[in-house]
Formats: structure tokens, C-alpha cells, sequence
């Protein structure tokens, strides 16, 4: 008997091998479906593999009636409805360490692009202006830099900004202080760590308890002049909080990956001169694409053959 699995986001091609391999199994890719034309094929379906753009939502769920398995090919699963997926018996496998590397690496390259308004003084140049003084920016060494959320990716970009000679503060409900010498880093409550950081970058998942986390009593607990980054989750930072912090002079500068909704093409965010942004490309790198692709393929496939999913 062949199972069917339906690809419903862009994957690497290269990665989803492992799925093209198994001869029990018959892949089908279709990018461009809506929701109402994915709640009508999915019943066909045994394997569903989504990245961050399909919603997976509790009526496409009820509809999946064949469906044993979705493989979520990157790290957050709030894309996909967990409670209607288990109450279904739906097993949801994620693919928690490909992207970790390509995640941390823009954290960085939005720091740095903030503390030295590339992406200004670039859109400038690109329109013929030659604006020397209006885009002096700031160092990163001897600068705090606050973690709110030290998991992978934090972690990661602690090491990374150590190399810039910044000083790292993070807050993490998991993170001691034992840990955090050991890593060389200071430890913080979350008022601790937004009071002492001259930029803060969040790298929390997006739960009940995170959504809003950054919300206008956090701001007004931060140095005034604090830049921000967030590579994580839009709905972390509460953007209407982070739009009025911005224009109140509280906040010199954001750089923002992701958004409460997306595509964010018209977000009145990206009108600030303060804003940096790019559309969700944390992830966007020719090896973490094939890393997650290959670890959700090579679950799905184990799982319909009735092994154990590594990542569940
Ligand atoms: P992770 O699970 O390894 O780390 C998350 C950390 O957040 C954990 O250590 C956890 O203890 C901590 N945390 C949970 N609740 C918290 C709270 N209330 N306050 C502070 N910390 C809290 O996850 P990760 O792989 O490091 O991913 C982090 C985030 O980055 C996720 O939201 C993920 O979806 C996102 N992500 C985005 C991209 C992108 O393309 N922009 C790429 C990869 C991951
Ligand atoms: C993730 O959670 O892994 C990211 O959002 C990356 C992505 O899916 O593009």
C-alpha cells in the first residue's frame, strides 16, 4: 500500500529525497493551495509537510481524515493547531536543530546592519544621496546585549556576539546562574535584563505566555535609546507598544524579521526611517532549507513505516 503525502510549502528539493526514495510512498507538491482547497484535499493525504506559511488549523485538521502524521520542516509549530492535531491522533514532528546556525547568523547580521544603518544608508546611496553624517551609528563592544530566551538560537548568538567583545544579560526561565557563568554570560531576571541593555534580541518561542512578552511595561522599563531585534516570533513584541516606543524616542531602533502577521508587506512598522526588516528569512539558507527538509522527511517516512519519529 503507498502512502500519500502532500508538501504544501516551498521545500528544498534536496532534502525531501528521502521521501521521493521510499517506495511506499507518493509525494505531492502543491504550493499554491488556499485554505478552503486544502481542507478539501487533505482527506487524501496520510503525511502532511508544511514550513511556516501554511496554517494548519483546526478545520483543515478535522477534514484530514486519513492524515497519521505532520512534519513541520523548521523549529515553531504555532503555525499548526497542536490540540485539534492530538485529539485526532495526529503525531506533529518538527525539525528543532537545522536552522539553529542560519537563525543566529541573521540575529547578527540584523545587530550589526541596526547598530550601523546599512540598510538606510544602502536605500539612500541607491537613490544618490551621499549622507555621511545622518547614518553615524554606534559600536557593539563594551555594549550590553540582552537575551530573552537562551535555547538554541540564543545561545548561539550569545557565542557570536561575545566575538563583537559586547557584554551579554539574558533571561531565560530555564537559564541559572550556575549556567550562565559557565557560558561566560551575566543572568537576569527579565526586568533585570531590559533595564541594563543597550540592545535586546528575543529568541523565545511563541506560547500563551511569550505572546506580547515585550509589551509597553517593558519598554518602559528599558534605557532609553534601546535597539531591538526579533528573528523569532512576530506577536513576542507587541508591535503597536514597539510602533509607539519608537515614536516616543523610547526605542532608537528595531530590526525585524517577523511579524505578528505575515506577509507584513503593508505594516505601518516599516513606514518608521527607525525600522529595519526583512520578510522572514531567519531560516532562508540554501543548507538549513535542506537540513529541516531532510530531518522531517526521514521522520515521516519512519513513522509510516512504523518506527519511531525522532523529533515529536
Ligand atoms: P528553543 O526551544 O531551543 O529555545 C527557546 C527558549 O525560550 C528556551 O530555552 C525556553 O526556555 C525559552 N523560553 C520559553 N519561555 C520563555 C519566557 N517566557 N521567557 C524567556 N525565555 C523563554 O528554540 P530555538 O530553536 O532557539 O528558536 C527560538 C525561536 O526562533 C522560536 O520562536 C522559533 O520559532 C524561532 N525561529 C525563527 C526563525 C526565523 O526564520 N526567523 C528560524 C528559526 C527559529
Ligand atoms: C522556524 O520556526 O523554523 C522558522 O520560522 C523558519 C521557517 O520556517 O522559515
Amino acid at each position: 500500500m503507498a502512502f500519500h503525502v502532500l508538501i504544501s510549502d516551498p521545500l528544498s528539493e534536496e532534502g525531501i529525497q528521502p521521501l521521493r526514495d521510499a517506495e511506499n510512498i507518493e509525494v505531492t507538491v502543491n504550493t499554491n493551495l488556499t485554505a478552503e482547497s486544502l481542507a478539501e484535499k487533505i482527506g487524501d493525504y496520510d503525511a502532511l509537510l508544511v514550513r511556516s506559511q501554511t496554517q494548519v488549523t483546526r478545520e483543515i485538521i478535522m477534514k484530514a481524515k486519513k492524515l497519521k502524521i505532520i512534519g513541520r520542516a523548521g523549529v515553531g509549530v504555532d503555525n499548526i493547531d497542536l490540540d485539534a492535531a492530538t485529539e485526532q491522533g495526529i503525531i506533529v514532528v518538527n525539525a528543532p536543530d537545522g536552522n539553529t546556525n542560519s537563525a543566529a547568523e541573521h540575529t547578527i547580521a540584523m545587530l550589526m546592519s541596526l547598530a550601523r544603518n546599512i540598510p538606510q544608508a544602502y536605500y539612500a546611496l541607491k537613490h544618490k544621496q551621499w549622507e555621511r553624517k545622518k547614518y553615524v551609528g554606534v559600536e557593539l563592544k563594551n555594549k550590553t546585549l540582552g537575551i530573552v530566551g537562551l535555547g538554541r538560537i540564543g545561545a548561539e548568538v550569545a557565542a557570536r556576539a561575545k566575538g563583537q567583545r559586547m557584554n551579554i544579560m539574558a533571561y531565560d526561565p530555564f537559564l541559572t546562574e550556575e549556567k550562565a557563568e559557565k557560558m561566560g554570560i551575566g543572568y537576569g531576571t527579565l526586568p533585570e535584563v531590559l533595564q541594563a541593555a543597550d540592545f535586546i534580541t528575543v529568541h523565545t518561542p511563541l506560547l500563551k505566555e511569550t505572546r506580547h512578552l515585550i509589551n509597553r511595561d517593558a519598554f518602559q522599563k528599558m534605557k532609553t535609546g534601546v535597539q531591538i531585534i526579533n528573528c523569532a516570533r512576530g506577536g513576542i513584541i507587541d508591535e503597536e507598544a514597539l510602533y509607539e516606543a519608537i515614536r516616543e524616542g523610547k526605542v532608537a531602533g528595531a530590526a525585524l524579521d517577523v511579524f505578528e502577521e505575515e506577509p507584513a508587506r503593508d505594516h505601518k512598522l516599516l513606514e518608521l526611517p527607525e525600522v529595519i526588516a526583512t520578510p522572514h528569512l531567519g531560516a532562508s539558507t540554501v543548507e538549513a532549507q535542506e537540513n529541516v527538509a531532510i530531518d522531517v522527511s526521514r521522520d515521516v517516512v519512519q513513522f509510516l513505516n512504523g518506527g519511531l519519529a525522532k523529533n515529536p
